[in-house]
C-alpha cells in the first residue's frame, strides 16, 4: 500500500459503500447512506488526534479523563459533492469550523476551475480536512489543497469516499505530506475520467441531477 494513503476497511463502511455504488440506489438512499458512512470516515480520519487527560467530576468522585486536545479542526468541502461528506462528519465533530472550496471539472480538459473559495480564518492553526467523495485524476484536490496551502494550511488530511490510483499518485506527488484517507481504491479511471467500478457522478447522485 502507498504510504499517503490510509483505505478504512472497516465492515460498515464497506458495506454501505456496496449498496451506494449500486445503480438502482435512489437519490434518498444515497444520501442517508452518505451521511452514515461519513460519521464512520470522520471517526478513521481523527483516529490519532492527540488527547490528555483533564479533572473532573462524576457524580462519584473526582477523575482524570481524556478530551481531545491538540489543534481545532477545520473541515474543507471541494464543492459540490464533498457538501455531502459535511453533514454526518459535523454531526461527530460539532466544533469544526467549516470552509469551502468550489471547484468544477472542465469537461473536456478535466482541469479544475476554481469558482469559490471561503474558508476560516486562522488555518494555520487548524488540522484541516479536505473532503472530496471522489479522488479521481486528482486534478481537483490538488487545486483544492493549493488553495488551502496558500491560505494558510499547514497540517491537511484529504478524506474521500473513493479513490482511483491515478489521483492518489497525483495528489502523492504533488503533496506527499497530505495523508489520503478513503474507503476503497478503485481500478482505474476511464477515458471520461470516472472512477471505474466507482459509483458514477457522485454530485449526481445525491442530489438527484444528470
Ligand atoms: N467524480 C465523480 O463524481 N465520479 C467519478 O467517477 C469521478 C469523478
Amino acid at each position: 500500500m502507498k504510504k499517503n494513503l490510509t483505505i478504512i476497511d472497516h465492515p460498515l463502511v464497506q458495506h454501505k459503500l456496496t449498496l451506494m455504488r449500486k445503480k438502482e440506489t435512489p437519490c434518498s438512499s444515497f444520501r442517508r447512506l452518505l451521511r452514515e458512512i461519513s460519521m464512520l470516515l470522520a471517526y478513521e480520519v481523527t483516529r490519532d488526534l492527540p488527547i490528555s487527560d483533564t479533572t473532573i467530576e462524576t457524580p462519584l468522585c473526582r477523575t482524570k479523563s481524556p478530551i481531545v486536545t491538540g489543534k481545532k479542526l477545520a473541515l474543507v468541502s471541494i464543492m459540490r459533492a464533498g457538501n455531502g461528506l459535511l453533514d454526518g462528519m459535523l454531526e461527530l465533530i460539532p466544533s469544526a469550523r467549516v470552509g469551502f472550496v468550489g471547484l468544477y471539472r472542465d469537461e473536456k480538459t478535466l482541469e479544475p476551475v476554481e469558482y469559490y473559495c471561503k474558508v476560516p480564518d486562522q488555518l494555520e492553526d487548524r488540522l484541516v480536512i479536505a473532503v472530496d467523495p471522489m479522488l479521481a485524476t486528482g486534478n481537483s484536490s490538488v487545486a483544492a489543497i493549493d488553495q488551502l496551502k496558500e491560505s494558510g494550511a499547514k497540517e491537511l488530511r484529504l478524506l474521500c469516499l473513493l479513490a482511483a490510483p491515478e489521483g492518489v499518485a497525483r495528489v502523492g506527488g504533488a503533496h506527499p505530506e497530505v495523508p489520503i484517507f478513503t474507503a476503497a481504491l478503485d481500478d482505474h479511471l476511464n477515458e471520461q475520467g470516472y472512477i471505474v467500478p466507482g459509483l458514477g457522478d457522485a454530485g449526481d447522485r445525491m442530489f438527484g441531477t444528470v
